[in-house]
């Protein structure tokens, strides 16, 4: 296992230390100085424009960030994540989500621990477009003989944050008629409202969990069985008896997983199982067979577009210089707004409503990623690490809390992300919405980064006190992330972005981005306690004061 590199103990971090010394920030001037700035910082990724131009950097800066990424070897680590390396060293495993997304027959093949990476993804990949076919075109059919109108993913975290986002990013495609619903949460409420209304006798229900133990999912998957025998059996499609009960599972359920041996003791029909690998972590594994309801819900090709958009952003990654490489750059200047100017958040703001679940999508990838306080060989990390990522989409946000992005006494850096084409164009009394909705994403990043002096707020006629309150500060930092219309590929390069955004701050810092050891004590315990939720005295007791005080309250309140 490799040392990390101290990120602090860099020649380029004591020079972004002098910058941040000294450093007075003002983006009116750097553009009036500067006719060039934004042309310089303007930089193509695949389909997307990203203007980088209102961030608080100079170019003195941005060199020594490039610095940063070239002596905690950035590049490096891209590489050997490519090639298999166990970069995730606290699971001994390779980290390959890249290779998802690589078209058949690229050379050189990948094989990795003795494996056909490449062989066995599209193999998997080909398994997964025939099966949504056959349920698209009606040849799937429930036990009943109907055909197949939704499907339900259950699944939780990685296994359904990505689905989930990109289902209700994509919707303009979904064009066979097929409904997909998600339930993640392990509160009945989920799975009560998300199969109310449906019919079992048209609904597939897809498994999804990478290690097929998650709880919540488990659980779900039962109740969504029990749900489909007794909708059945009621509907005298099928008799109550083992037999036909198996009958149903195997119409009704397929799933997706690693674990293929845990679906089958489910009681899924193997041959009704989609695999994956270890090397697949579970916020990066909606391009893998984790997207099986997005294949069925929007097709096969659309599916395969959205991993041609991964790679293409993949392909920039590993070919672009660190002064043009627009994930690196964005990585770094997290960097800098997080360890030199004391930001703590990030905000992500959609203008499309389409995206409304990305910053939630974006929550799992970064935070579950880099919120670590130890590095890869398990030292203590050198520096603050992680941002609190966030965000709704515009123009929601503005009407909620772009207040404290604008006047607040916090810097919070925000990507703003826009379409030149909306997928529902519509005009309102002759003017396009879509226009309208595109001069308020413009006319925040604008705001934000110039303001408004007290000059000015006092030329429009405001005296006294409500000057300072109407003035506005401005060098409030955004990036602009703009593009054609939001496509297949043009949402799999957003993601692919994000995830190498996340990657380039963990090697800064010198963490593994890929594990989540974070989240296992809760579990822990949830167990624990549970036995103390039915009933069991000797469980109770053993919990600390305020726990068994909570218990006890819920004792007392719950209706029996
Ligand atoms: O939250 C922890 C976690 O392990 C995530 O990393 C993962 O995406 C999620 O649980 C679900 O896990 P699984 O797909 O194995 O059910």
């Amino acid at each position: 296992m490799s040392t990390p590199i101290d990120p602090t103990a860099t020649s380029a971090w004591s020079e972004l230390e002098a910058h941040r010394a000294s450093f007075e920030p003002d983006l009116r001037d750097w553009f009036a100085a500067d006719a060039d700035r934004v042309e310089r910082l303007s930089l193509p990724l695949a389909d997307l424009h990203v203007d980088l131009s209102k961030n608080l950097v100079t170019d003195e800066i941005l060199a020594a960030l490039v610095r940063l990424a070239e002596q905690t070897h950035v590049a490096e680590r891209y590489a050997a994540m490519l090639a298999g390396e166990h970069i995730n060293t606290t699971e001994d495993r390779a980290v390959l989500h890249t290779a998802l997304r690589r078209p058949k027959g690229a050379a050189p093949a990948l094989v990795v621990d003795g494996q056909d990476v490449d062989h066995d993804v599209h193999e998997v990949l080909d398994r997964l477009g025939a099966f949504a076919d056959r349920v698209r075109s009606g040849e799937w059919r429930g036990v009943s003989g109907k055909r197949v109108t939704d499907v339900v993913n259950i699944g939780i975290g990685g296994s359904d944050l990505g689905p989930v986002m990109v289902s209700e990013a994509l919707k303009p495609y979904a064009d066979a008629g097929i409904r997909a619903h998600f339930v993640s949460n392990i509160d009945p409420t989920d799975v009560a409202q998300k199969t109310a209304g449906l019919d079992p006798e048209t609904t597939l229900v897809i498994v999804a969990s990478k290690t097929f133990t998650t709880l919540e999912t488990l659980t779900n998957a039962r109740l969504a069985r029990d749900w489909l025998w007794a909708g059945l059996e009621s509907a005298g499609a099928i008799d109550g008896d083992e037999a036909s009960r198996t009958d149903a599972v195997a119409h009704h359920f397929v799933a997706v997983s690693t674990a293929l041996d845990r679906v089958a003791a489910f009681g899924i029909d193997p041959q009704n199982a989609f695999g994956f690998w270890d090397w697949v972590g579970g916020r990066y594994s909606v391009d893998s067979a984790i997207g099986l309801s997005l294949a069925i819900e929007l097709g096969p090709e659309v599916f395969r577009e959205l991993l041609a958009g991964f790679h293409a952003v993949d392909e920039h990654v590993r070919t672009t210089p660190l002064e043009r490489n627009v994930p690196v750059l964005m990585g770094l200047l997290n960097v800098w707004y997080t360890n030199f100017l004391g930001s703590q958040s990030h905000a992500v703001l959609p203008y499309a409503q389409q995206l409304h679940r990305f910053p939630a999508y974006l929550q799992q990838l970064t935070m579950e990623s880099n919120g670590k306080s130890v590095r890869w060989d398990g030292s203590p990390v050198t520096t603050t690490t992680g941002e609190v990522f966030w965000g709704e989409p515009g123009t929601n946000g503005q009407h909620a809390f772009y207040q404290l992005i604008h006047q607040g006494t916090r810097l919070i850096p925000a990507d703003f992300i826009a379409f030149a084409n909306p997928a529902y164009p519509s005009t309102d009394d002759g003017r396009d919405v879509h226009g309208l909705f595109l001069a308020n994403f413009l006319a925040q990043t604008k705001a934000l980064a110039f303001g408004k002096t007290a000059e000015e707020v006092e030329t429009e006629g405001t005296t006294g006190s409500l000057v300072a309150a109407r003035t506005f500060e401005g060098n409030r930092p955004t990036t602009s992330i703009f593009a054609p219309a939001l496509t297949p590929s043009v949402l799999g390069q957003l993601i692919a972005l994000y995830e190498h955004i996340t990657f380039t701050q963990g090697v800064v810092w010198g963490i593994n981005s890929f594990d989540q050891w974070g989240v296992e004590l809760g579990k822990q315990l949830a167990l624990q306690i549970a036995p103390a939720i039915e009933g069991d005295e000797s469980a109770l007791a053993g919990q600390d004061a305020s726990t068994r005080a909570l218990l006890e309250y819920y004792r007392s309140h719950r209706r029996t």
